[in-house]
């Protein structure tokens, strides 16, 4: 079962800052998964709320602040808010990234992202795949460039494994069985999890014959496996 450093290693450091993803880095994580929302100034950033009061010392919408205004904001430990092209050339190609678009219309921007680093940069599709609840944005992405790796997003039954004709089932924890694993699996697909922070969800997930958990705790999830 590989790791997914969840928004970093969010159990170690501030969720979604280039220190979170420098520490799942430092547990050497298979994977990274972060969440990504359009600012008023167009730039992808990295926010998982829809506003910035529980993860940063501002107010507001991520959508009413231009990137500049973000920037001025304490993520804490020293952090700043990064934009998604911080976070990528932090990785550096170390790991895959799965960008989750947690806001509407953030497809073809993380596209055209994605594009720019592999025309420019010397990147290739495996080194991202584009998960989201969002389904829509996810068929958009689609619709621009059927070669980007797909992950659909699953919080509640029932989980159509073959919609989209993605390359990942991400699935809740709480909600897969083995026979929707299997089910998927055999269908080509890979199965992740999310999230699994006690060392039970752990070995749950494990249990279960997922192929990656997401974890703020990388090194917990290390220790099982
Ligand atoms: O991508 C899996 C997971 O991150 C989805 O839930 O709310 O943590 O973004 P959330
Ligand atoms: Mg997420």
């Amino acid at each position: 079962m590989q790791i997914i450093g969840h928004r970093g290693a969010s159990g170690h450091a501030p969720e979604n800052t280039l220190a979170s993803f420098q520490k799942a880095l430092d547990f050497k994580v298979d994977m990274v998964e972060l969440d990504v929302r359009l600012c008023k100034t167009g730039e992808l950033v990295l926010m998982h709320d829809k506003d910035v009061e529980r993860t940063t010392n501002g107010h507001g919408e991520v959508s009413d602040l231009t990137l500049a205004e973000l920037k001025k904001l304490d993520s804490g430990e020293g952090q700043k808010i990064p934009t998604l092209i911080e976070v990528i050339d932090l990785v550096n190609r170390q790991v895959p990234i799965i960008i989750e678009l947690k806001g509407e219309g953030t497809a073809r921007p993380a596209v055209q992202t994605i594009h720019r680093y592999v025309k420019e940069s010397g990147y290739s599709n495996s080194d991202f795949i584009v998960s989201s609840f969002r389904h829509n944005e996810l068929a958009t992405v689609r619709r621009l460039d059927p070669n980007i790796n797909v992950a659909t997003l699953w919080w509640n039954l029932p989980i159509d494994v073959n919609k989209l004709d993605p390359m990942i089932i991400d699935a809740r924890l709480s909600i897969l069985t083995s026979e929707i694993v299997k089910e998927a699996q055999a269908a080509g697909r890979r199965v992740h999890a999310f999230v699994g922070n006690e060392m039970s969800e752990i070995k749950e997930a494990k249990s279960l014959g997922v192929d990656a958990i997401h974890t703020d705790y990388p090194d917990r999830a290390q220790k099982i496996l």
